[in-house]
């Protein structure tokens, strides 16, 4: 009796708890709630934009004029969260839709850009998750990507596409997933560091002026679904590491001065499986299926792509081999323990039938007082 009393005082106790957390949970969203609903945006997030605003000097296709007013979050190409009010999108990609031939010009050679530089008030914006800039003319003074832009935490996609900077590809790029820096003029080599980007989904270097070679650490990039290198002056080989990235779909190396022979492998082969060979035209010293160019002439310097990648990998068979091993050694033990043990046996038998008691009594107490209960 005094047993199951207890246990309904339990149950009591951890049902009021639970019901306290769920008013608790909800009064905590209640003013970013209300704060939405009242419209306006974050006051500093708004002194943010105002200072990007600053650092455009010609706003050729007038942008901007929406950008005045309290509420910073009905401003053009400005997005803000519905459920926290934050700023999370900034975009302002010069529209290319009238024209289809303003894709041609770069964003300093048309006049309808955003003409000035990056400010590095955007480090306010703590939420933004999704920038687009592409195809205008934000050089800044010193003509490179500003290097802040890799301590914004919260950043997810980047689109600087089609502005002409030059100097390097920065080597930190926060946690981005998608990266677009396509049709600009950046030099030197690709850093390795942006190999550590493990969460890039999407990268487009295209039509840059990139030199040196692929970093081989280009497989540690497991998340990768597109790669794009194309219309660049990269050389030497394809890292074979490129075959051990199991997510990608679309790749493009074509336009380079790459050599060697292509590596082969699992993901690598299926795609572009209509004519894979477009994937790697426009560099002369590529040989190797799924190009025409014979490279058996140089097989002894030949490493094979899945010879290459000697990283060790999870076999899902052994794993659960070792498993079922394990489970089964386990129980004849327990078993041949009991059987050859005479008092193990005993307590063995002893406890358990112990335990069936006291779950006999439990269940019949509760169910006798669950009937009284229904007949009252
Ligand atoms: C925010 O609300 C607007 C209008 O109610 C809706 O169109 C938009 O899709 C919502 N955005 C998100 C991210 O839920
Ligand atoms: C980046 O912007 C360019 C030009 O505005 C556009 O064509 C391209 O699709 C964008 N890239 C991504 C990954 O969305
Ligand atoms: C990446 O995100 C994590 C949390 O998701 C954060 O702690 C870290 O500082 C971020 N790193 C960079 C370089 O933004
Ligand atoms: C990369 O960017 C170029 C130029 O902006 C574009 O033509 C190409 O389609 C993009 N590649 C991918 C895979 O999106
Ligand atoms: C690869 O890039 C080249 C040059 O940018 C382009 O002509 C070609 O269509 C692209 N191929 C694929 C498969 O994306
Ligand atoms: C192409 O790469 C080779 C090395 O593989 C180099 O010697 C040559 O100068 C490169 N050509 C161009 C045009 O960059
Ligand atoms: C490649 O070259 C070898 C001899 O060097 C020749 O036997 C073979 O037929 C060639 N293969 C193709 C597809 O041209
Ligand atoms: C074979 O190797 C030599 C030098 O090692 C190189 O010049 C030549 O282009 C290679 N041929 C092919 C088809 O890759």
């Amino acid at each position: 009796m005094h047993r199951t009393t207890s246990l309904q005082f339990t149950t009591l106790i951890i049902i009021c708890i639970a019901s306290f957390s769920q008013v608790v949970h909800a009064l905590a969203l209640q003013p970013q709630l209300v704060h939405a609903h009242g419209g306006g945006c974050i006051p500093a997030e708004r002194a943010a934009l105002l200072s990007f605003k600053k650092g455009i000097t010609t706003d050729g296709a007038h942008s901007l004029t929406s950008w005045h007013g309290q509420d910073c979050c009905r401003w053009r190409g400005v997005g803000c969260s519905n459920r926290t009010g934050h700023v999370i999108k900034l975009h302002l990609r010069r529209s290319t839709v009238r024209d289809p031939d303003d894709y041609y010009y770069d964003g300093c050679s048309y006049a309808k850009s955003l003409f000035g530089e990056i400010s590095p008030s955007l480090l306010s914006l703590k939420h933004l998750e999704h920038m687009d800039l592409s195809m205008n003319c934000l050089l800044g003074p010193t003509g490179h990507i500003p290097q802040f832009l890799g301590s914004m935490e919260t950043l997810k996609y980047i689109n600087l596409s089609g502005i002409p900077f030059t100097g390097r590809v920065p080597s930190q790029l926060g946690n981005l997933s998608n990266i677009d820096l396509s049709s600009n003029s950046l030099t030197g080599e690709i850093p390795t560091d942006i190999t550590s980007l493990a969460a890039v989904m999407n990268l487009n270097l295209s039509s840059n002026k990139l030199s040196g070679q692929i970093p081989n650490l280009i497989g540690a990039m497991k998340s990768l679904v597109s790669l794009d290198l194309s219309e660049n002056k990269l050389s030497g080989e394809i890292p074979s590491s490129l075959s051990g990235l199991a997510s990608l779909e679309a790749l493009n190396l074509s336009y380079n001065n790459l050599s060697g022979r292509i590596p082969s492998g699992r993901q690598l082969d299926t795609l572009n499986s209509d004519n894979p060979s477009v994937m790697y035209m426009g560099n002369s010293g590529l040989c190797g299926p799924p190009l025409q160019q014979n490279c058996s002439g140089n097989d002894s310097f030949i490493i094979h792509g899945n010879l290459g990648s000697s990283e060790q990998e999870f076999d899902p068979l052994t794993f659960h081999f070792g498993l079922v091993l394990g489970l089964v050694l386990g129980l004849w033990t327990v078993f041949c323990a009991l059987l050859f043990k005479k008092t193990w046996r005993i307590a063995y038998f002893r406890l358990f039938d112990k335990a069936y008691d006291q779950v006999y009594v439990i269940v019949v107490v509760k169910w006798a007082r669950f009937t009284n209960t229904i007949a009252e």
